[in-house]
C-alpha cells in the first residue's frame, strides 16, 4: 500500500477533466494537480524547452510532493517531454497522453483523420507513427482554442462555445474528415460542443478513458503495491507555478475539486 500521491501537470486548465475522472473512480487515492500558469501556453514552445521546464518540475515536485506517479495531461507535454523525463526519472513511472488517432482510424470508413492540437502536437504528430500509413491526417493547430478555454471559458455563454468549436468542424468537412482527434486536454471542455456540432457527419475522440485506465493499471501492477489503502481520505493539492497570490478564478477552481490550493514555490 502506498499513500503517495499521483500527479497530474499541464500548463493549465487542460489536465482537470483528467484528473476528475480518476478520481471519481479512484477517491481513495490521493492527488497533487500541477498548473504551470508561469509557462503557459506550451504549445507555440520549441521541444527541447518544454522538456527542460517538464524536468525542473519533476525535479521540484519529487523533493516536495513526492509523487508515486506523474501523469502529463498534456499532449504538448508527452510529445516534447515524455522519453526525456523517462531517461531522467527511471523510479518514477509516467503517462503520457497522446492523441487518440488509433481508435479514430479504427472507426474511419474514408481514412481521413482530422487532428486537433496546439502547434508543437500537430508539427510533431507525424513522428508519432500513431496512424497507419493508409491514413491521411489533416492536422490543425488553434492556439486560439487553447487561449478560449485557459481564459474565456468560464465567462463565455453557449453561443461562443458553439461559435468557437463551428469554425474547426467547418474547417475539417472541409477537408473531408470523417472523424476528429482532440489532441489537446483543454479541448475537453468543449467535448459536448465538439460532439454536437460535428454529427452527424464526424465523429470526435479523445483519451480521457485511456488514462485513467493506464494509471489504474499501474497501480494494479505487482499486487497493487502502488495502491492506497481503501479507506484512506486523502487531502490533495492543487499547485500553481509562479509567486502571485492565487487570484479568484484559481482559488474558484481549486474550490470546485476541493482540493487545497497552494504555491509550488512554498511546498
Ligand atoms: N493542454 C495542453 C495539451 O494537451 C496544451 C496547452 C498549451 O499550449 O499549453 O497539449
Amino acid at each position: 500500500m502506498n499513500s503517495k500521491p499521483v500527479l497530474f501537470l499541464d500548463s493549465g486548465l487542460g489536465g482537470i477533466p483528467y484528473c476528475r475522472d480518476f478520481l471519481k473512480r479512484n477517491p481513495n487515492e490521493a492527488i497533487c494537480y500541477l498548473a504551470d500558469r508561469l509557462n503557459f501556453p506550451y504549445g507555440p514552445r520549441g521541444k527541447e524547452e518544454i522538456a527542460s521546464i517538464l524536468t525542473a518540475l519533476t525535479e521540484k515536485l519529487l523533493k516536495t510532493a513526492n509523487p508515486k506517479i506523474a501523469v502529463l495531461a498534456c499532449n504538448t507535454a508527452s510529445i516534447a517531454a515524455l522519453a526525456p523525463l523517462r531517461e531522467n526519472f527511471p523510479n518514477l513511472p509516467f503517462v503520457g497522453t497522446v492523441p487518440a488517432i488509433k481508435p479514430a482510424a479504427n472507426a474511419s470508413k474514408n481514412g481521413k483523420i482530422g487532428v486537433l492540437g496546439t502547434e508543437r502536437t500537430i508539427n510533431d504528430i507525424r513522428s508519432l507513427h500513431l496512424a497507419d500509413d493508409r491514413c491521411e491526417i489533416i492536422g490543425v493547430a488553434a492556439p486560439e482554442l487553447v487561449e478560449f478555454v485557459e481564459h474565456g471559458f468560464y465567462n463565455a455563454d453557449e453561443n461562443e462555445k458553439t461559435e468557437i468549436v463551428k469554425k474547426y468542424i467547418k474547417l475539417f468537412r472541409a477537408e473531408g474528415a470523417d472523424t476528429v482527434v482532440l489532441g489537446c486536454t483543454h479541448f475537453l471542455y468543449l467535448l459536448e460542443d465538439f460532439r454536437r456540432e460535428a454529427a452527424p457527419f464526424i465523429k470526435i475522440f479523445d483519451s480521457l478513458d485511456g488514462i485513467t485506465k493506464r494509471i489504474e493499471y499501474l497501480l494494479e501492477e505487482n499486487d497493487g503495491i502502488l495502491r492506497a489503502e481503501k479507506d484512506s481520505r486523502p487531502v490533495n493539492r492543487f499547485i500553481l507555478t509562479g509567486t502571485n497570490a492565487p487570484d479568484q478564478f484559481w482559488r474558484d477552481m481549486a474550490q470546485k475539486l476541493g482540493f487545497n490550493l497552494c504555491l509550488l514555490e512554498e511546498l
